[in-house]
């Protein structure tokens, strides 16, 4: 099972774009592409992006000479995604579809799910299918990197990112909210109801989309023993930011970054 995912929150591609556009997408490329060559002992020729929403990891591998594919569940997104590729003047593969149920008819080398985009898969037969669907679309050996909340997040712990943050960009303000004092967490199946908010105000011009969504957390104990369990993947490493000097106990460590490598 997936969740709806928000689709009313994400068919507001540009909005979501300019809210995250915060992101090193170029530097989050190096450390992938630099995993990729450690482990693999050749340069990535191709990728796969799911839950890809406006692609901008796409679109820099493909700038590098990289194949570039995507995947997301909302027709805005590949729109949108789709737009940008062209605009650069980029080859960009984008298609519509759930994460959980696909198949793709070439062989990538490596794929990457970023900002716990893996919340919207529910259930552990989810979470296997999901497995399944990646290990087949990747070549023997194909790397696959999943960027999931910090557990000391998951936990309570420490707060690792903003919920609430805005943004200017080209005359238009963005505010995004992630989560509401409002929204109910089932601790059996670790699912809250996630309330998401993103107002925009361009020459006084208001919009504003409240939107709801199941959104699961994982453990990273948890998160280990379901690759261990699906038989699909090995885990290679994890760090606790896009950074090879940083591990999920550093100080600075805020993501859960697993590296899993497909198993032959
Ligand atoms: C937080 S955004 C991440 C977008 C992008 N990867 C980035 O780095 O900005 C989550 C994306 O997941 C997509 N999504 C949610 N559930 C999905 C599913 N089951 N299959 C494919 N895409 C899904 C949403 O439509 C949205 O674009």
């Amino acid at each position: 099972m997936t969740s709806r995912a928000h689709e009313s929150f994400y068919s507001q591609a540009e909005l979501y774009d300019i809210a995250f556009s915060f992101k090193k997408y170029s530097a989050e490329c190096d450390f992938m592409l630099a995993q990729f060559k450690k482990l693999i002992g050749r340069d990535a020729s191709s990728w796969l992006e799911l839950a890809a929403g406006p692609a901008r990891h796409s679109l820099e591998m493909s700038k590098r000479g990289i194949e570039a594919h995507a995947l997301d569940l909302s027709q805005a997104m590949v729109d949108f995604g789709t737009k940008l590729a062209k605009e650069s003047d980029v080859a960009l593969e984008y298609s519509q579809g759930d994460m959980c149920d696909f198949k793709l008819a070439e062989r990538i080398d490596i794929a990457g799910l970023m900002i716990d985009s893996m919340s919207y898969v529910l259930t552990n037969e989810s979470l296997y299918q999901h497995f399944d669907c990646v290990a087949n679309a990747l070549n023997d050996h194909g790397l696959y990197i999943i960027e999931m909340t910090h557990p000391k997040d998951v936990f309570g712990l420490e707060q690792t990112a903003k919920t609430e943050w805005e943004i200017e960009k080209n005359g238009t303000t963005v505010r995004t909210q992630w989560g509401d004092k409002s929204d109910t967490f089932d601790a059996v199946t670790q699912i809250t109801d996630v309330t998401v908010r993103i107002s925009s105000e361009t020459a006084g011009q208001k919009t504003e989309f409240v939107d709801h969504a199941k959104q699961r957390s994982y453990t990273c104990t948890e998160f280990q023993a379901l690759i261990l369990a699906s038989g699909r993947f090995e885990l290679i490493a994890q760090y606790g930011a896009m950074n090879p000097a940083i591990d999920l106990h550093h100080k600075k460590a805020w993501r859960m970054i697993s590296i899993l490598r497909k198993k032959k």
